[in-house]
Formats: C-alpha cells, sequence, structure tokens
C-alpha cells in the first residue's frame, strides 16, 4: 500500500551548539532571579556574542515563557493556503544543546587548577576558585539533558506549524550521524514528535515502527565533510588552512584581551593565552545553555572583550565551515543532492496521484 509521501527527514550534524536549525532558526535570553543580579546582566550581556555556542533561545525570546509557543507571526510564513499546498518537509536540524567537548574541558581544567595557584588576590579570581568544576572529560560533546528538550519541543512546534503534513499515518524517515549526540537527539525529536501526534501513547504503540520510524545512520549524508577527501586534506588536517584564525589569536585586539583577562584574575599574563580566555567565555554559554545560570565564567569579561572573541569564533568557522575555501561549501552538495531528489520525488507522486484521480 502507498504511503503518502509526507517526509520528516531529522538530520542532526557536526559538533556545535548552534543557534541555527535547517528551517527554523531557534535562540533566547535568560531572564533570572534577583539575588544574582549582577551576574544575571552579565550573562545577558553576552549572549548576543557566543556565535555558533549561543543557546536556541536566544534568536526567540518568547520560547524562554513558552516553549511550545509558535510565537509573533512571521511575514509571508507560512504562505496562503490558496497558492501553496505542502507536500513534503524535508529538515536539516542540529543536535541540542551538548556539553563542551573533552578538549575543551581540559583546557577549562587547566585554568582552573592555574587559578588554585594564584600569587594575587582579586575579587573575581577567588569566585571562580571557589567554582566547582563539574564537567567531566567523559561528558565530551554529549547530549545534555537540556539537548533533549531542546528537540522535543523542536518536535511540537514543527507539527503545530505543519498539521497536515505532520500527522498520524503520514511517512516519517530520520536520517542521523553516528555521533551520540546526534543519535539522542534524533530519539528526543521522535519523542517528541511522538506525543505530537498522538498525545501520551502507550509505549508499544509510541514503538510502532509503522508510526515514526527507526533512526538511520547515514554519515555520507550526515557528515559529509569527514568523508571528503579534499575537504579533510586540504582543511581540516592542514595546519596552513586555519592560518589567519592564529594570527588573529596572537594579535593586537586579542593580545589586549588576554592582558586584560590576566589582570582580572590575578594571573600571570604569560600563563593564559587565546584558547584558554575562548574556553572560559565558551563556559559562561554553556552554563547558560545547559544550566540555565549566570555563571561566575561570565562576570571577567566586558562587551568590548566579547566582541572580540565572537569575531575570533566567526574567523574560525569562515575558514573551517564557510566561505574561506571552496570545498567547504562543495562537500555540502551530496546532502542537497538528496535533499532535492527527494522534493522532486514528492512532486512526482503528487502529480501521479493527481493524474490517476482524474483517469479513474
Ligand atoms: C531559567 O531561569 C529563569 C530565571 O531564573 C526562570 O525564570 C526560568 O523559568 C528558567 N527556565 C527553565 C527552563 O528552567
Ligand atoms: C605564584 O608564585 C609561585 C612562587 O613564585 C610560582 O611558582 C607560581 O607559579 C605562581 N603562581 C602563578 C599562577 O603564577
Ligand atoms: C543518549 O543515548 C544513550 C544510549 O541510548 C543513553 O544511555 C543516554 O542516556 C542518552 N542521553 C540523552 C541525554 O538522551
Ligand atoms: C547514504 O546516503 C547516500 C546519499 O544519499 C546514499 O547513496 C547511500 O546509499 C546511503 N547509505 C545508506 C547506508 O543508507
Ligand atoms: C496518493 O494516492 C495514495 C493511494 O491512493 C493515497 O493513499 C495518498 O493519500 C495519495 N497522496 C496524495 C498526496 O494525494
Amino acid at each position: 500500500m502507498p504511503l503518502e509521501p509526507a517526509h520528516r527527514r531529522f538530520l542532526p550534524a557536526g559538533s556545535a551548539l548552534r543557534c541555527a536549525g535547517g528551517f527554523l532558526l531557534l535562540c533566547l535570553l535568560a531572564a533570572l532571579g534577583a539575588a544574582e543580579g549582577a551576574e544575571r546582566e552579565a550573562a545577558e550581556r553576552l549572549s548576543p556574542y557566543f556565535g555558533t555556542k549561543c543557546r536556541y533561545e536566544t534568536l526567540h525570546p518568547h520560547l524562554l515563557r513558552e516553549p511550545l509557543a509558535l510565537g509573533p507571526p512571521q511575514s509571508g510564513f507560512p504562505l496562503p493556503p490558496a497558492s501553496c499546498t505542502p507536500l513534503q518537509l524535508n529538515a536539516v536540524i542540529r543536535h541540542g544543546t551538548r556539553f563542551p567537548t573533552g578538549g575543551q574541558i581540559k583546557k577549562l581544567a587547566h585554568l582552573h587548577r592555574l587559578l588554585g595557584q594564584r600569587n594575587g588576590s582579586c575579587a573575581a579570581s577567588e569566585a571562580l576558585a571557589g567554582w566547582s568544576l563539574w564537567y567531566r572529560e567523559d561528558m565530551d560533546g554529549q547530549l545534555a539533558e537540556r539537548g533533549r528538550h531542546d528537540m522535543s519541543t523542536l518536535a511540537r512546534r514543527l507539527a503545530a506549524r505543519f498539521p497536515g503534513l505532520l500527522a498520524p499515518r503520514r511517512r516519517f524517515a530520520f536520517v542521523s550521524s553516528h555521533k551520540a549526540r546526534c543519535l539522542n537527539s534524533s530519539d528526543a525529536f521522535r519523542d517528541g514528535l511522538r506525543q505530537a501526534l498522538g498525545g501520551q501513547q502507550p509505549p508499544e504503540l509510541g514503538n510502532d515502527p509503522t508510526m515514526l520510524g527507526d533512526i538511520k545512520i547515514n554519515d555520507t549524508l550526515m557528515r559529509f565533510f569527514d568523508l571528503c577527501e579534499k575537504f579533510v586534506r586540504d582543511v581540516d588536517n592542514n595546519d596552513e588552512a586555519m592560518h589567519e584564525v592564529d594570527a588573529f589569536k596572537v594579535g593586537p585586539e586579542m593580545k589586549k584581551v588576554v592582558e586584560r583577562i590576566a589582570n582580572n584574575l590575578c594571573l600571570p599574563v604569560d600563563q593564559l593565552n587565546a584558547d584558554l580566555v575562548q574556553v572560559a567565555f565558551f563556559t559562561c554559554s554553556f552554563e547558560l545553555a545547559i544550566k540555565n545560570i549566570s555563571s561566575p565564567w561570565c562576570s571577567i569579561f566586558s562587551e568590548e572583550d566579547a566582541l572580540v572573541l565572537e569575531y575570533l569564533n566567526d574567523l574560525k568557522q569562515y575558514w573551517k565551515r564557510a566561505y574561506g575555501y571552496e570545498i567547504n561549501s562543495r562537500a555540502s552538495c551530496i546532502l542537497f543532492q538528496d535533499i532535492f531528489r527527494n522534493l522532486d520525488q514528492a512532486v512526482l507522486e503528487s502529480k501521479k496521484n493527481a493524474s490517476s484521480s482524474s483517469t479513474a
């Protein structure tokens, strides 16, 4: 029996905690309790500069109050029903909120140790030495519980936006990379969709594969950057490829930031570098995203520092993932081909249906 052409592709990829979903851009801001007023302000002040590490809600603050609300209407979306009938939905979605990578956690532990051995005394370093390092190296980029919530609520909002497509008895397909955070994200997304389609179902029914299907692993599609030989050779494994990033790390703007942070923390400047300062900055973003708190790490940065650190991260994404090298975008053709093939197929099926019903 032919199934309807509705298709839900769930395709988390990559490694960073991002503000961008493939279809919808979703991110937000915090409103924290009165007791930690100054620190709350610190996290809020810095959050626009977190770039690929900003929390999901920074772009759509209404989600902080109502995670399932669709937000204010956007002009031109959705198209009026008379002009357009949705046949299929293809979405490329990044994983939900994750923990820092093992490498980042190691650097943070190093910085934290330095603070314990500092010789001067400053308010900021005292607060941070008292902060307990709760990240373990084995958390290494794994999905956080908050990430499950991101994915589940995203699925439920999408189902509310496309009630005709994301409906019981439609056909769904999920494709993920092999990464645990992506498989976990797919699973959480599917759970959210299940809730949206069937409400609170008994688990037997919720697991019915005809309803939502398995999650297929396909790294050729979802981690095209790992499998593209030219990208791996010329960009990923090429020390020269990031020379602009490396130059900025030791350039005058970054040097000033490192000096200011060393001063704030009562550490000798030669013990700090751009990487350690960046890890401290991202720790502020991770604590906001994962725990919904303003971490004491936020308080050591000014907005001026944040601008420089935002630029450093943008520069890295530019050369490693975006316009810097042509192969960065060409490597994704395999994914786009797959999307367009699926869209073409949906149109074809729909035309076939229309002509067979008119001849019947
Ligand atoms: C995040 O923190 C703010 C302020 O403390 C609170 O109002 C909000 O409910 C929290 N959100 C979640 C999801 O815990
Ligand atoms: C503090 O001073 C001691 C002794 O001079 C030195 O060995 C240590 O490296 C200093 N700590 C830091 C963080 O620089
Ligand atoms: C991710 O998946 C693993 C294996 O199924 C599971 O043990 C773990 O609890 C999951 N984590 C999250 C946050 O979903
Ligand atoms: C993965 O996707 C590619 C591109 O669409 C396809 O050619 C390949 O057969 C898929 N692999 C698996 C195991 O499904
Ligand atoms: C296409 O035809 C099949 C079989 O008659 C039907 O189940 C399905 O709903 C139709 N799909 C669309 C989009 O009209």
